[in-house]
Parts: structure tokens; sequence; C-alpha cells
């Protein structure tokens, strides 16, 4: 009998075989963060991951409690990264009290992590042309609200989520009041892949652009400093 510290420790973490990445000269590399996901993001659905676009958004309530959970990519701008949810759960809540937020994306099929930090404004009508795309059963579980409120039982769940169908089946430009999406405006993005026997290669991307100064901060026209760090 095992134990479950055994067990742990037998896990593989990624798959074996990774090419790793040689980076000989940063300038060669995409002029913007932007750029480079996007191309590690083609590679990785390429290598037949299952829901790259799933990543944790970090946030905090301005006090100092910090939570973490799984949103979904809805865009990639100019202007950064985009989100979508309600703006009344504790994660719009957060968002609210302190806009500084972070992104964290693992591929293990490819053996990559990106980490995206900046800033994060809502875009209520953004929101509302994502929620209009979703599917009847996305739309009924997006306007069932209370998120992260206290439930007595399933049964309440289940029969506001009948009727919240009803609703959106009814009226396809129904749009649920606190939905929003949210654009992360990335101050720094860091590249992190693993090599069988390699090892690590690390690339971050940072601006300390000033608003007003050549491109926005954040943004393809921002300019970028590239550099190696230590794994
Ligand atoms: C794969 C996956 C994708 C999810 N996508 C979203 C999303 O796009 N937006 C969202 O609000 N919640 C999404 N959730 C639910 C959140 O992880 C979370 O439970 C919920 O938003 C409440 O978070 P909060 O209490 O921190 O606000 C997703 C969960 C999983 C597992």
């Amino acid at each position: 009998m095992t134990t479950f510290r055994e067990r742990l420790r037998a896990l593989p973490v990624l798959p074996d075989g990774l090419p790793g990445w040689e980076v000989d000269d940063l300038a060669n590399l995409p002029a913007t963060p932007h750029e480079l996901f996007e191309s590690w993001f083609d590679e990785t659905v390429a290598a037949g991951a299952t829901g790259p676009h799933a990543m944790t958004l970090s946030t905090s309530d301005g006090r100092g409690e910090v939570r973490a959970r799984t949103v979904i990519l809805k865009d990639l701008t100019a202007g950064g990264w985009w989100f979508a949810g309600h703006s009344t759960s504790p994660k719009g809540r957060d968002l609210t009290a302190d806009p500084r937020a972070a992104l964290t994306f693992l591929w293990r099929e490819t053996g990559r992590q990106v980490r995206v930090i900046g800033t994060a404004t809502s875009h209520p009508d953004a929101g509302g042309a994502d929620f209009r795309a979703r599917p009847d059963a996305s739309r009924a579980a997006g306007l069932v609200d209370h998120q992260s409120e206290v439930l007595d039982d399933l049964a309440q769940h289940r029969a506001a989520w009948a009727d919240a169908l009803d609703t959106v089946r009814a009226d396809p430009e129904l749009v649920a009041p606190a939905w929003t999406a949210w654009r992360l405006a990335p101050r720094e993005v860091e590249f992190w892949q693993s090599g069988t026997g390699t090892g690590q290669t690390r690339v971050r991307y940072r601006t300390d652009a000033p608003a007003g100064a050549t491109g926005a901060p954040g943004t393809t026209d921002t300019p970028w400093t590239k550099e190696l760090l230590w794994p």
C-alpha cells in the first residue's frame, strides 16, 4: 500500500520528449508578447490540447485576500486578454476593488506555462455581445445569478436554471444584467518552456510605458523589453 505522497511522487508532470526552447538572440523573438502567445497557443492546439483557452484568473479583494479560479479566454486583441463573467461575483467585486490581476495558462501537451500580469478594465458592452453568442444552456446558466452564494439544495438551482432556459429561449437578445467582459492589459507576460534533457527556458516581456507614451501600456504598440529569466 503506497502513501498518497508516494503516489504523487510517481506521477509524471509533463510528457517526455519535449523539444525545449533554445533562445540564441532575444531580438529574433516576436516584438510583442501577443504574437508569441498566439503562436504558442496554435502549436498547443495542434499538439491535441484539451481546453488550452482555460486559464487561472487570480485577483485580490483589495484587503490582501487572494482568490484564483478558472475562466475561459474569450479573445486576444492589441489591448489585451479578454474574459467574461458576472460583475456581481466575487471575481467581479475583486476586480472593482483592485483591478490588478494575473492570468496563468498551463499547457501540458507542449510543456508550457504563460503568465500575464496587468490591469483589468470592465467592458459591459462587450459582455453583452459575448452573452448573446453563448449557447442557450450557457445563457441560462449566466442568467441564474447569485454566483458563489450559499445554495440550500441543488433542486433550487435546477429549478432556477430551467426557468432561465425558458426565458433565454424566448428572447435571443436577452443579456444577463451583470454579465460583463474584462480586458486585462498586460504589464508583464512570461513564457516558460520545459525541454526534456535541456532544462527550462523563461522569457519575460515587460513594459513600463506610462499612459500617453509611445503606444498605450500593454498593447502591441508598446515598446516591450524582452529578457531571459533564471528558471
Ligand atoms: C473549465 C472552466 C471554465 C470556466 N469558465 C468560466 C468563465 O469563463 N467565466 C466565469 O465567470 N466562470 C467560469 N468558470 C467558473 C469559475 O471557475 C468560478 O467557479 C466562478 O466564476 C465563480 O468564481 P468567483 O466566486 O471567484 O467569482 C469556469 C470553470 C471551469 C472549471
